[in-house]
């Protein structure tokens, strides 16, 4: 039920993120976007997501032209003098209301962490808000741990 994305996915997936990001401004009010966000970011889509190295950059889970839920992810850029593994970064993962609770989320950042240790990228790490309870629950239900803090200032 985990697969790459697809092109014949593509209009799903653009739908799915911007619940993604409404989920977002919900969990976080100062976490909005401009109108229209997918204008700007369907290129994103459809360039970046769609690629296959070093690894798949997104997953989804559902049939062919209809997925429900997606994980995406790309090589992490770190200063050479870090003595740490390679990692990958998650960028967003997305289980549309109806199918969670059901190991989907877990499946797909299965599928993320297996194809980026494969390429040679076993480290993982992923941002979120701190405010979304629900997606902090999430990602400290799947093992991982708090590692660096982000602080702003005159967000919203
Ligand atoms: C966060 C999200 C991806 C979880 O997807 P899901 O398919 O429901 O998650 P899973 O069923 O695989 O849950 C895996 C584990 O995460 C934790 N978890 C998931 N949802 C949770 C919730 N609402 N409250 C508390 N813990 C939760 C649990 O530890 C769960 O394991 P368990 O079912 O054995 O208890 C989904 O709620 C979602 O799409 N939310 C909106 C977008 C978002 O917040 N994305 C993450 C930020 S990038």
């Amino acid at each position: 039920m985990i697969r790459p994305l697809a092109r014949v996915d593509l209009r799903t997936i653009g739908r799915l993120w911007l619940a993604l990001m409404a989920a977002g401004a919900e969990a976080d009010p100062s976490y909005r976007t401009v109108d229209d966000p997918l204008a700007a970011f369907a290129p994103i889509i459809e360039q970046e997501w769609t690629r296959t190295d070093p690894f798949v950059r997104c997953f989804v889970a559902g049939p062919a032209g209809a997925p429900f839920a997606f994980v995406t992810l790309y090589p992490l850029i770190r200063p050479p003098v870090l003595a740490m593994p390679p990692a990958a970064l998650i960028g967003d993962v997305f289980v549309a209301p109806e199918h969670r609770r059901g190991g989907i989320g877990r499946q797909l950042v299965a599928a993320a962490a297996s194809a980026a240790h494969g390429a040679g990228f076993p480290g993982l790490e992923v941002g979120t808000l701190v405010r979304d309870a629900r997606a902090v629950a999430f990602w400290k239900g799947l093992g991982f741990v708090e590692q660096r803090v982000t602080l702003v200032r005159g967000a919203s």
